[in-house]
């Protein structure tokens, strides 16, 4: 079966820094929108499956080092990163992918933005994409 387009909201209600959790069928997707990307995950931790669409978002600190590798000081970068909520497992927001281990990442939803409406892209859905609460 072809995936099919489930309208989430127009892009003018979903401004940076946004998060939506949308059900789309069984599934629950987070819906963010990071510095005007909009980026979809499937609400499943890949650690242990726990609910990290509905974690902390974070700006990520980064550490200065010197030649020998020494720690001298620390930043926040424009980076934002994804808390799973149960473990802290860290994910780059943008990509998905886990800050310890870039070979681990979220399972990314197909989402497109046309005509200034927010689609999902979903293989099966019983109905159009639910708004669900994001708690932390
Ligand atoms: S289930 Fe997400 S960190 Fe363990």
């Amino acid at each position: 079966m072809d995936p099919r387009e489930y309208t989430v909201c127009p892009i003018t209600e979903f401004p940076e820094g946004s998060r939506l959790l949308v059900r789309v069928g069984d599934e629950e997707v987070g819906i963010f929108n990071v510095g005007g990307q909009i980026v979809a995950y499937k609400n499943r931790c890949a650690h242990q499956g726990g609910p990290v669409c509905r974690g902390r978002i974070l700006g990520r600190w980064v550490e200065d080092l010197n030649s020998a590798k020494e720690v001298i000081g620390g930043h926040h970068s424009s980076d934002m990163d994804l808390v799973c909520p149960w473990h802290g497992w860290e994910y780059d927001l943008l990509t998905g992918k886990n800050i310890a281990d870039p070979s681990i990442s979220l399972k990314a939803v197909d989402v497109v933005v046309r005509d200034g409406v927010i689609y999902v892209r979903a293989e099966s859905a019983t109905r159009t994409p639910e708004v669900v609460p994001a708690h932390e």
